[in-house]
Formats: C-alpha cells, sequence, structure tokens
C-alpha cells in the first residue's frame, strides 16, 4: 500500500511536468547508523552499503515523497534507519531550497503522526513541507482509493510548488531557528565536526543570523 501511494503522488507529480523516481528501500541494503560521527568529520560515512546511493537521488533532486507504513505509530525500521544516516544532511542542510512531502498507510490508525514524523523530519534537513497523505486502511475499503486520490493531488501540488519556489513563511521562521541552533552547535564542535564547519564557512552560513 505504501509504495501505491508513493507511486501514485509520483504519477500525479509527472503529470504536473517533474521527472519522477521510485528508490524503494526494501530493494537496498542500509546499515544502521553507528553513530561514530565520521559524516560530521569527513563529510562522509565509511560504511560500504547503498546508502550513497539514496542520498545520491535525493541530493539530486528538487523534491522528495517520503513513504512509510505506521510501525506501532512511527516510521518503520527501513526508513528510520535512512533518517538516522542522514544526520549530516540535517547539519549541512541538504534539502535547503527543496520540497517535499510524504505517505503513510496506517491498520487502525496514526497515520497522521507517522506522516507528521516524515514531514518534521524533511524540515529539519532544510526543506520546506508541501502537504501529507494518510490513511487507516483497516476496515474501511474506500480508504486506500481514496487516499491515493489525494496523493496524486498532492503528487501534483509538489510539482507546482517546486515549479513557483513556493514559500511557506511559518516553516521559514522554523527553518532560521534550526540554523541558528546547528549555527552554536558547529561552532561549539569546529575540531570533531570539521567537515561541517568547513561547509557552512563556505556557505557564508556562520557569520549571518
Ligand atoms: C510490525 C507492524 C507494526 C504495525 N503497527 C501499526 C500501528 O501502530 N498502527 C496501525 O494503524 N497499523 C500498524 N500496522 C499495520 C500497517 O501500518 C498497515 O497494514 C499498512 O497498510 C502496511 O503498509 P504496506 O502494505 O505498505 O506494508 C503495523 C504492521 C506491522 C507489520
Amino acid at each position: 500500500m505504501t509504495l501505491r501511494l508513493v507511486e501514485t503522488a509520483l504519477e500525479g507529480a509527472r503529470q504536473a511536468g517533474a521527472e519522477v523516481e521510485v528508490v524503494d528501500l526494501a530493494s537496498l541494503r542500509i546499515h544502521d547508523c553507528k553513530g561514530c560521527g565520521a559524516c560530521y568529520k569527513t563529510g562522509r560515512c565509511p560504511q560500504d552499503d547503498d546508502f550513497g546511493y539514496v542520498m545520491g537521488r535525493i541530493a539530486a533532486a528538487d523534491g522528495v515523497v517520503l513513504g512509510s507504513p505506521a510501525y506501532f505509530d512511527s516510521v518503520t525500521p527501513r526508513m528510520m534507519t535512512l533518517m538516522d544516516r542522514m544526520s549530516d544532511a540535517i547539519h549541512c542542510q541538504r534539502l535547503r531550497g527543496r520540497y517535499g512531502c510524504s505517505v503513510c498507510p496506517a491498520g487502525t490508525g496514526g497515520e497522521g503522526r507517522v506522516v507528521g514524523y516524515m514531514n518534521g523530519f524533511l524540515v529539519a534537513c532544510g526543506a520546506s513541507v508541501t502537504g501529507g497523505t494518510g490513511a487507516a486502511l483497516g476496515s474501511d475499503p474506500g480508504a486506500i482509493d481514496r487516499a491515493a486520490e489525494a496523493a496524486h493531488a498532492m503528487g501534483m501540488d509538489l510539482a507546482a510548488a517546486i515549479r513557483e519556489k513556493r514559500v511557506y513563511p511559518d516553516q521559514a521562521d522554523r527553518h532560521r531557528a534550526i540554523m541558528k541552533w546547528l549555527r552554536c552547535r558547529i561552532v561549539a564542535n569546529k575540531e570533531p565536526w570539521a567537515h561541517d564547519y568547513f561547509y557552512w564557512a563556505q556557505q557564508g552560513w556562520l557569520l549571518s543570523d
């Protein structure tokens, strides 16, 4: 059901003029984050797996649709592992100027919380969130078709937001607050987070508020 909602959202984006691509985490090998901090120091993770490929596809995109079923009121371990491995993408705000949205099918409920969780992650990476679609499918045979319709509209709107470079003032405030907090952390950790410090200096983000 998750793949159906992701593919339907992408079909909406495609019909609105975007080039689209599905990256299915279930077919990839992404190891757990070891918390070693090497990415903060060097800009790359020393683990040899498919993370670099996924991060490359995300970094090359103007927009991203995250999808996960509700597992115990949260995302799946696979999605959580991807998010953990992307902590340097938060430090370096790799999705700044990009757009995103999320889809979540659930059995009995909690889909709104899971969509909110994934969207919160996108904002933490610097992206602007354009929407979210979730549905509890358990006892309602029509729910998946309604969710697919909403996902299609959401995909079209994602492509429109990218095209218009849409601004979301409340999210811009949140981005500024995240940047302020990150600036303090990166300056305080100049040596262990040498790559992040260098990247922030290159971007001219260390001085301005
Ligand atoms: C391990 C596991 C945990 C789940 N936890 C929840 C949950 O907390 N709330 C819920 O409504 N559904 C839960 N479900 C049901 C799934 O979210 C639901 O069946 C979803 O449609 C599966 O998506 P998929 O078809 O893409 O795998 C759980 C399913 C599994 C296998």
